[in-house]
């Protein structure tokens, strides 16, 4: 029993043919599948923060050395869903490539890219609905026990506002909203005139994770028609900003376009300057992040040898695109500076109110996309993440009801259901700021294994079929697993640490359920 054992190719192959998940994908719904995970907070969050804090108006060459980073591990993506056309993505190569160990490993990464991933954008799909709502839902029902509010009336303002004079800029309706560390530096006898209000429950989270779960569990092809209504709506959306905001474009904010090093505020190679550019990619990242649940998919597309590479390169040139000219427009309608102090979260609707008069019908449309935005790449992640312990259970690494497929739709809706309640216990009762960057960590991790194992596949198997071939292998191999890494290291040394105490934890799992269980290693059982 080696835990290195490699899954056989052909194997792989008859499973493949023996099909049990219904194929009813076609290249344009996996390329609005690719695009539906993609745009969302990344691209209307991010965009500023990255403009602001490393590359100025530059933000646009930062989003093309991202998408460069991306096409590396995207073409190995490519040349692997097209040759072996199964559920799992990254986890059923690295089976096929590297054993069943790494294959683990990814799998247990993948957890937290597609999992993680999908409870990180429901905890702000609720924060972005509340907004919509002005507020209106109450504190406790949209944030989780962990999270508090504290709340300054007007009567005590001038008292807490002596304490700290630097909070009276903060102010605002007349109501002082703490953090809890502005919160914890209060002395005792002022902490009496601040109401705290503690989180219960995140349930509108909850609530999307439920109707996306039950969409999924319907079927496949309803949930890439709702994905693709929902795509529609949003590339619509980038469009209208892009063109309309066109013509509120001053050049004058685009002067210098690379902000010189020194600038004031400059305190890391990674701030300004080409070395700016660079930071900036390593912030945007996130907005690319989804390419690669396409290939999730795989097992449910018409014809994956042809539409497999066309959805996953297609939506990653296409999201492209969009987003070096919404870097474009962004930064030229508002002044990258401004995104440091104001409108840094709510950047779009803050370019167009204050610039785009006349257009307040935008801002709230804005608004709407990144709901409508949000809900894609949850749906989107679920499918994934469905997927991936699908393939893991078909593999015996993980209990048989995740692989059971529903008597009527077809759909592994045990999985579905098992997914919304891990995923809806995190969103509803975990503090969205947990959750972001490692996201990034898992799908950077699986970038890396899937690029090595191209090189790898070429070398023990050079006459396979290939559908579609990598090119300039190793060469652009060996870029996606330096550049991805590289992004890797980069990440704080927080998101490190859980990273890898969640690897560990996942490697007792191994050893203690997956490998006892594992098909390949108990050809018995
Ligand atoms: N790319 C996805 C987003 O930006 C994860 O929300």
């Amino acid at each position: 029993m080696s835990v290195f054992k490699r899954k056989d190719i052909n194997l792989i192959f008859k499973e493949a043919e023996k099909q049990e998940l219904k194929r009813t994908l076609g290249a344009a719904n996996l390329t609005a599948l690719g695009i539906g995970a993609i745009i969302g907070a990344g691209l209307f969050v991010r965009t500023a923060a990255a403009a602001a804090e490393a590359s100025g108006p530059a933000v646009t060459i930062s989003f093309l050395v991202a998408a460069l980073g991306c096409a590396f591990a995207g073409l190995c993506y490519a040349e692997f869903a097209a040759m072996i056309p199964i559920a799992g993505s990254a986890y059923a190569y690295s089976y096929v490539t590297m054993g069943e160990l790494v294959a683990w490993i990814i799998g247990w990464a993948l957890i937290m890219e597609y999992a993680l991933g999908a409870a990180t954008v429901a905890i702000a799909w609720s924060e972005y609905l509340n907004n919509l709502l002005g507020g209106a839902i109450p504190y406790e029902w949209c944030h989780s026990p962990f999270e508090s509010l504290h709340r300054v009336t007007a009567e005590n303002l001038t008292s807490i506002t002596s304490f700290k004079p630097e909070w009276a800029a903060m102010v605002k309706n007349g109501e002082l909203l703490l953090t809890d560390d502005q919160y914890s530096m209060l002395p005792q006898q002022l902490i009496g005139m601040v109401s705290t209000t503690t989180g219960f429950i995140n349930l509108p989270a909850l609530v999307i994770l439920l109707l996306l779960t039950l969409v999924l569990i319907k079927g496949t092809q309803e949930s890439a028609m709702v994905n693709a209504i929902i795509v529609f709506v949003k590339v619509v959306i980038v469009l209208m900003f892009i063109v309309v905001g066109w013509q509120f474009i001053n050049p004058d904010n685009q002067v210098p376009y690379f902000i010189p090093q020194g600038t004031p505020g400059h305190d890391s190679v990674f701030k300004y300057g080409w070395g700016g550019v660079l930071g900036g990619a390593a912030i945007v990242f996130f907005a690319f992040i989804g390419f690669d649940a396409v290939s999730t998919a795989a097992q449910e597309a018409k014809n994956p040898k042809r539409d497999m590479p066309i959805g996953i390169l297609g939506s990653l040139v296409i999201c492209t695109i969009l987003y070096v000219l919404f870097g474009h427009v962004l930064t030229g309608v508002a002044n990258w500076q401004e995104f440091k102090t104001t409108g840094k979260e709510a950047s779009v609707a803050y370019a167009i109110q204050n610039y785009m008069h006349g257009y307040q019908w935008l801002a709230t449309s804005v608004t709407v996309a990144i709901l409508a935005g949000f809900s894609s790449v949850i749906l989107v992640m679920l499918l994934g993440q469905s997927r991936v312990f699908y393939s893991m259970s078909h593999d015996g690494l993980m209990p048989k009801a995740f692989s059971d497929l529903h008597p009527k739709f077809k759909t592994p809706y045990k999985a579905n259901m098992v997914l919304f309640v891990f995923v809806g216990a995190f969103a509803a009762f975990v503090p969205g700021s947990v959750a972001g960057d490692l996201t990034s960590f898992g799908t950077l991790f699986a970038f890396v294994l899937v690029s090595a194992g191209v090189w790898i596949m070429r070398k023990k198997f050079p006459t396979i079929d290939r559908p579609f071939k990598t090119p300039f292998v190793p060469l652009v191999p060996i870029l996606g697993v330096l550049v991805c890494s590289g992004m890797i290291i980069a990440l704080d040394i927080e998101t490190l640490k859980v990273a890898l105490g969640w690897m560990v934890f996942g490697l007792i799992v191994y050893f203690l359920y997956g490998k006892r269980h594992s098909k390949l290693n108990n050809p018995k059982t």
